[in-house]
């Protein structure tokens, strides 16, 4: 790769351990992909942050780092295994909650700022279009590659840090203009709505695509859509296709920008809708557990599950999953008054999938299509996907 003098500094040692351990790991990412140089991002987005993924192996990769590593460019974190403020409420032990703090002390150490959510572009990791990232979390890379226009491929948490510390990344993937072309074209001839709607359509699309072996879709057929239903969307096709980026006409930035693709096409229906539904909502499940907000709810949704909620009780655990500063706007507003009063619990910094709660639950209602798949893989519960007026139906009833 050719280096800038500053890069080939930063390999040699110059500007210390980190640097030079975040430099060899961008250099060999680069080599195995043939980048011919770095490129400079604008943000960092870390994944991997709960210690039930890292483990004692990953916190010691950490803390090397946070010897001497300061991170360049405004980096946040994805979800953590707990809130940081509330873990007692949800039933986190105190052990956990222990280690869960040492990872985070680690970030800290090196700058990072510990706002742990998988909606960096809610709280001021907001980039523009064009601009490059170094982002981490499936879903938020399908949505800023898609909906912003941004440029990033899917890092690891160690590729992630690497780019925080030295402000860069290979120039490779999806940062060049020549891997954003759509490839198969699909048309959805059905209307679409709600976030768990569009999560179905995220599955379908996202099936479908891994059997053709192919990862950009370009979309038609659907006439708008809100910034809530586009992240429901980009968690369930980065999921279900492992897709970071997609095209939908007259909604996405670039959809005009390359040509329309025409040799792959399959249409959608309602008939295809349906089935697929089914296929997110198990036999004989008996639901005792309701989550909403994957990925982080806005304070959109917030300010409508206060108004679904007003004056009524939830007879189920239920838990809002968001970012912090999104939650501290909710108390401003006084949605977490009423969310909180009908017995619903926020659990920021978090969510159903990365807190350790594998087996806790029998049954989870979500409205997400990427909760339902890690629900069932991930903690072994049966899963329902309903809308979010099905989902507060259910934990009043
Ligand atoms: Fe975010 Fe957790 Fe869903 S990280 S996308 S809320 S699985």
């Amino acid at each position: 790769m050719k280096l800038t003098s500053e890069e080939q500094d930063m390999l040699d040692g110059v500007y210390g351990k980190a640097a030079r351990k975040s430099m060899e790991i961008l250099t060999t990412l680069g080599e195995i992909f043939e980048a011919e140089c770095m490129v400079d991002v604008y943000g960092v987005q870390i994944a991997g942050v709960s210690y039930d993924n890292l483990g004692e192996a990953g916190l010691e990769f950490l803390n090397e780092m946070a010897e001497d590593g300061k991170i360049r460019v405004l980096t946040t974190l994805n979800p953590a295994g707990m809130d940081r403020e509330n873990w007692q409420l949800l039933g986190i032990n105190k052990e956990f909650a222990i280690n869960q703090n040492r990872v985070i002390d680690a970030f800290a150490k090196m700058g990072v700022i510990t706002t742990c959510s998988c909606t960096p572009y809610f709280i001021g990791n907001t980039p523009h279009f064009g601009q490059h990232l170094a982002w981490a979390e499936s879903s938020a890379v399908c949505y800023a590659n898609s909906v912003i226009g941004a440029r990033t491929n899917r890092e690891g948490g160690p590729s992630a840090l690497a780019s925080a510390i030295t402000g860069k990344t290979p120039k490779y993937g999806y940062h060049l203009d020549e891997n954003r072309l759509g490839e198969v074209l699909v048309k959805v001839t059905t209307p679409i709505k709600g976030t768990d709607e569009f999560g179905v359509l995220g599955k379908i699309i996202g099936d479908k695509l891994v059997k053709l072996g192919k990862k950009i879709p370009y979309i038609t057929g659907i006439p708008s859509a809100t910034v809530e239903e586009l992240k429901s969307f980009c968690a369930s096709i980065a999921t279900y296709g492992g897709t970071a980026l997609f095209h939908m006409e007259g909604i996405t930035p670039e959809y005009n920008y390359y040509p329309k693709p025409d040799d792959i096409i399959f249409e959608i229906n309602q008939s295809d809708l349906d089935k697929t539904r089914m296929e997110l909502i198990d036999d004989d499940i008996e639901i005792d557990f309701i989550s909403i907000g994957c990925p982080h709810a806005s304070i959109h949704e917030i300010a409508e599950i206060a108004k679904l909620l007003n004056g009524k009780k939830v007879k189920k655990e239920f838990w809002i999953t968001t970012a912090r500063p999104t939650k501290k706007i909710a108390d401003e507003t006084g949605y977490s008054k009423i969310i909180e009063d009908a017995g619903a619990k926020f659990a920021a910094d978090t969510c159903c999938v990365v807190a350790p709660i594998k087996g806790r639950f029998k049954g989870i209602m979500v409205d997400s299509a990427k909760a339902c798949y890690y629900g069932r893989a991930k903690n072994k519960f049966k899963v329902k996907i309903g809308s979010i007026e099905e989902c507060i139906e259910e934990a009043i009833k």
